[in-house]
C-alpha cells in the first residue's frame, strides 16, 4: 500500500527572522510513518520543521509553510491508497511577508493574517482523492461532535480526535489518548505511548481500507 502522511507544524514567515508556528512536535505523524513501514507499506512523509529523525525507508519531503505543504500534497496524493493528515497546519498566515526585519515602533503592532488553504479539505474536492482519507482533530470541548462535524465537512473515512485540554497528553507529549470517529460509530482507545498508539492506528486504518475496498 502507498501511504501519504502529513506531520509537524507549519511555519508562516513574518519577516526574514520571524515566523508564526504552533506546539506540534510531529511525534504522532512520525510514529505512524514508522508503523506503516514496519507493517510493510510504502510511506511518503510530508513534514513541517521538527527535531525528529526521519524513520528509515520513509520517503521524505520537508516543507515550511501551509502553502508548501499544500503543493507537496497536491503533487503526491494521486499515487496514494491511504492519506493520513496528522500535521498541525497553521490556519492563518501573515497577509504579507516583510522583505526586511520589522523594526519596533509604536506601543502596539497589529498583524493582518489571511486563511491558509485547507489541505485535508482539498483532498476529495480539489485533488480528486478516492482512497482512504484520515484526518486528526484537536479539540478542547465537545470532542465527538466537533470531530464528527470535521469527518463530514472534509469527507473523511475516519477522524482521530484528541482532547488537547488534558495536560500531559497530545501536543508535544510522548503520550496520547484518542477517540476514533467513523461515520457509523466511535471507538475510544485508552491513553498510551504515541509509539504504541501509532501501531494500533496503522492497523485500524489498514483494516478500514480493506473494508472500504470490498
Ligand atoms: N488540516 C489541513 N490543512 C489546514 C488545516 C487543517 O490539512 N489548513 C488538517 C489537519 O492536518 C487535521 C485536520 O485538518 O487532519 C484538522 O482540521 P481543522 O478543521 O483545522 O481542525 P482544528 O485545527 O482542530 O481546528 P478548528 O477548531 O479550527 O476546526
Amino acid at each position: 500500500m502507498h501511504v501519504l502522511i502529513t506531520a509537524g507544524p507549519t511555519r508562516e514567515p513574518l519577516d526574514p527572522v520571524r515566523f508564526l508556528t504552533n506546539r506540534s512536535s510531529g511525534k504522532m505523524g512520525y510514529a505512524m510513518a514508522h508503523a506503516f513501514v514496519h507493517a510493510g507499506h510504502s510511506v511518503l512523509l510530508i513534514s513541517g520543521p521538527t527535531d525528529l529523525e526521519v524513520p528509515e525507508q520513509v520517503d521524505f519531503i520537508p516543507v515550511e509553510t501551509a502553502a508548501d505543504m499544500h503543493a507537496a500534497v497536491a503533487n503526491g496524493i494521486g499515487r496514494m491508497d491511504i492519506a493520513v493528515f496528522a500535521a498541525a497546519v497553521a490556519d492563518y498566515t501573515p497577509a504579507c511577508v516583510a522583505a526586511q526585519k520589522i523594526k519596533k515602533s509604536g506601543a502596539t503592532l497589529t498583524l493582518e493574517l489571511i486563511r491558509t488553504p485547507d489541505i485535508l479539505g482539498a483532498a476529495r474536492e480539489n485533488f480528486g482523492f478516492t482512497g482512504t482519507l484520515v484526518g486528526f482533530a484537536a479539540e478542547t470541548e465537545q470532542l465527538e461532535a466537533n470531530a464528527r462535524d470535521k469527518l463530514l465537512r472534509k469527507q473523511c473515512d475516519l477522524i482521530i480526535a484528541n482532547d488537547v485540554s488534558k495536560p500531559a497528553l497530545g501536543f508535544d507529549s510522548d503520550h496520547n489518548e484518542v477517540l476514533l470517529v467513523y461515520p457509523e460509530y466511535n471507538e475510544a482507545l485508552p491513553a498510551t505511548s504515541k509509539h504504541a498508539l501509532a501501531h494500533r492506528l496503522a492497523a485500524a486504518i489498514l483494516e478500514l481500507h480493506a473494508k472500504l475496498k470490498t
